[in-house]
């Protein structure tokens, strides 16, 4: 069975990318992963705020160094803008404990950043560059095509800098996403991530305090990248990658037959280990195998929008249709 497929350019083994997350700060668990099957990784996110504090620390160092030795801070001049050096000599250490793709994550505010810091990702080995546009509305004045401008801003100005390939992980907070990727695809985006986590506070009742959980996807969280994998399939240039809610076979399957290219997973490795890679890719092929298919083309998008023959099935009219039928879920769950 060829489970092999292409994402921006890199030949990748199989459509399984362990998706941003700490599980690449141990360079062992970094092997298992790859072990397992992943076909590629991308690396945790290189966040603004890290850089700044690195440079806030590097700023106050030097301070106290100035003032015990004048002559000897002149030495490490140079450094001030070294920025985050510990995230990018990991980062080209995990890039050398594996033989398949790396791929960089970065999330900037600041567009100079965003350009310095792809050059520097660029430079420490990465094979390809996911842009993070972690945009989680709180500004109530800010308009949303001005949050768009500045984001094509970005991309074109970070397609310049670099010439490794560039994909874009967003949220589907956008009033008409299918718009926001024709637009992002106009600039040249290899690829798209569908979608961000974006972090929401929950509230602890009995202290009366907002907590801050980190929440893993459920199993449902997988049905808004399938819809827009669905929609957008055919539609673009860039490749699709489908993440949220893939934990299984089935899942990466499912997302396969809507039109993504491969699928980022992270949760189901946090719940189930490494090894859930390799079922999941067991299961891939016995899927294939029973419907007699070869290869990742010979039913990729067959469940998009442009293939499906229900015309209804993208369409608001589905959504009135399961309303109207809502009694029937009273079969399932009899009150
Ligand atoms: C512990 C943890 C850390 C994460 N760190 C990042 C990150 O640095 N950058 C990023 O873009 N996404 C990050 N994510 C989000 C994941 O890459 C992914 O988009 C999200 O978990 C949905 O995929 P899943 O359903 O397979 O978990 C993180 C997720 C988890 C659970």
């Amino acid at each position: 069975m060829d489970l092999s497929t292409k994402y921006l350019g890199l030949e990748l083994k199989n459509p399984i990318i362990i998706g941003a997350s700490n599980l690449v700060t141990d360079l062992d668990t970094l092997k298992k992963l790859e072990d397992a099957g992943a076909s590629a990784i991308v690396y945790k996110s290189l966040f603004e705020e890290q850089i700044h504090l690195e440079n806030l620390e590097m700023d106050q160092t030097m301070t106290g160094i100035e003032e015990r030795h004048a002559e000897m801070a002149s030495g490490f001049s140079d450094s001030f803008d070294a920025g985050p050096g510990d995230f990018l000599i990991s980062f080209a250490e995990a890039k050398k404990a594996i033989n398949i793709p790396l791929i960089a994550s970065l999330n900037a505010i600041y567009d100079d950043t965003w350009i310095e810091y792809a050059k520097k990702l660029e430079k420490a080995g990465a094979d390809a560059l996911e842009l993070n546009f972690y945009n989680n509305p709180k500004d109530f004045e800010m308009e949303g095509r001005s949050i768009l401008n500045s984001e094509l801003d970005i991309i074109e100005r970070v397609k310049e800098a670099v010439k490794i390939p560039v994909s874009v992980k967003l949220s589907p907070f956008y009033t008409n996403p299918l718009y926001t990727f024709k637009e992002m695809d106009k600039k040249g985006v290899d690829g798209f991530v569908l979608f961000n986590r974006l972090f929401q506070p929950d509230i602890n009742i009995n202290l009366e305090k907002m907590s801050f959980p980190y929440n893993l996807s459920s199993e449902y969280d997988s049905r808004l990248p399938l819809r827009y994998v669905g929609l957008l399939y055919d539609n673009l240039d860039a490749d699709i990658c489908a993440n949220r809610g893939v934990f299984t076979g089935e899942d990466a399957i499912k997302m396969i037959l809507a039109g993504a290219n491969v699928v980022q997973v992270v949760s189901t490795v946090y719940k189930h280990g490494p090894q859930q890679i390799t079922k999941m890719l067991e299961d891939m092929e016995i899927w294939m195998a029973n419907k007699q298919y070869e290869k990742l083309e010979d039913f990729r998008g067959n469940l998009s929008k442009k293939n499906i023959r229900d015309p209804y099935a993208y369409r608001r009219a589905q959504y009135v249709d399961i309303l109207l039928k809502s009694s029937e879920i009273f079969k399932d769950y009899p009150i």
